[in-house]
């Protein structure tokens, strides 16, 4: 297929770029580079652009004979979409709306849309099967669940098909430490931990040691973002007209945040000074997903099946780029 990967200069739409062209799909990467890193993207592919830019998302569906669009362009931070709803409201509403009436116009209606764990808000149940009601406490849910409302309301009305995919924590980068994770401030766990292992950061904080939970810090399902990857793909495969899909991307295993902040140890060697500090706000204390449905309708099972792995991988990515994506080795 000729796939337009819009966000494909950010960290999980560069993975799913490696893993498309792995599979022989054609690649148009679509990103204004806001966010996103020109060094994550294979020469040639990149167009540069705004999502509001309807006319040159259209011109450039029809140029590149675009069969389906992956989605990769939206804010991700609770925080700062509770300090800033303007903004999330904006980027991931107002212009993927954009984007999907661009695909309207230059008739293209498969998409594979990067939807989130924040939809469910603090389920009851744990692990999280699909079915939890899509409560969302904060704006970033919101206008996730927004989109996936829209998609099922454009797949009756328009035939669109589409894929929702909730990701859990996405985590680690690919094994050949080419490409990985660069956020700029940093706020994710795994590349704070490591940041500490480089030298970067005298400790880790732990954002509370006080929850319900066995050693009392908060628990999350870390998924390898080439799992994460390889599930985009087996979706494209399955989409079907006027038809949706909603589906849990975790491995179903929960890990504390103290179990990472070890692994790490394990991993590089470091002694990893940490510290407790306050609770972050909005953090549930327990997020697992019930990952049954992603094995029924997509066949996907995830392959790095312990967080080691994961952070072995991650690992190899911070240390050969202790800057990111400015160390200016050549990926
Ligand atoms: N944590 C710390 N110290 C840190 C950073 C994180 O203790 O310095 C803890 C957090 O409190 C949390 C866990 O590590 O318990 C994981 O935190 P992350 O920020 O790595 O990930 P989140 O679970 O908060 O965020 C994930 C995605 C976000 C998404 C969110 C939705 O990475 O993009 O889920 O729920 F918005």
């Amino acid at each position: 297929m000729n796939v337009m990967v819009v966000g494909g200069a950010g960290y999980i739409g560069s993975h799913a770029v490696r893993l498309l062209l792995d599979a022989g799909h054609t690649v148009c990467v679509y990103d204004n580079l806001s966010l996103g890193h020109r060094e994550a993207v294979p020469d040639g592919l990149l167009v540069e652009g705004e999502l509001s830019d309807r006319e040159k998302i259209v011109s450039t569906l029809r140029s590149e004979r675009i069969d389906a669009v992956m989605h990769f362009a939206a804010f991700a931070l609770v925080n700062e979409s509770v300090n800033d709803p303007a903004l999330y409201y904006r980027n991931n509403v107002v212009a993927a709306l954009e984007l999907l009436d661009a695909m309207r116009e230059a008739d293209v209606t498969k998409i594979v849309f990067s939807s989130t764990t924040a939809t469910y808000g603090e389920p009851d149940v744990i692990p999280i099967p699909e079915t939890t009601p899509q409560r969302p406490i904060n704006p970033y849910g919101f206008t996730k669940l927004v989109i996936e409302q829209a998609l099922a309301d454009y797949a009756a009305a328009y035939g669109f098909s589409y894929a929702a995919l909730r990701y859990f924590n996405a985590a680690g980068a690919r094994p050949d430490g080419s490409i990985g994770e660069d956020h700029n401030p940093e706020t994710h766990l795994i590349p704070i931990v490591l940041q500490v292992a480089l030298g970067q950061r005298e400790r880790i904080t732990i954002f509370g040691d006080d929850y319900d939970t066995p050693d009392g810090t908060c628990i999350r399902d870390y998924i390898h973002i080439d799992d994460l990857g390889d599930a985009h793909l087996r979706a494209l495969d399955r989409l079907e007209p006027g038809k949706g899909l909603c589906v849990n991307l975790g491995t179903g295993r929960g890990t504390s945040v103290r179990e990472i902040v070890e692994a790490c140890r394990e991993v590089t060697g470091h002694p990893i000074p940490e510290v407790t500090g306050e609770r972050r706000a909005g953090d549930p204390p327990r997020l697992i997903a019930d990952a049954t449905l992603a094995k029924e309708v997509l066949g996907w099972t995830p392959s790095y099946t312990d967080v080691k792995s994961i952070v072995e991988t991650a690992w190899r990515w911070h240390h050969s780029h202790p800057q990111g994506y400015a160390s200016r080795v050549k990926v």
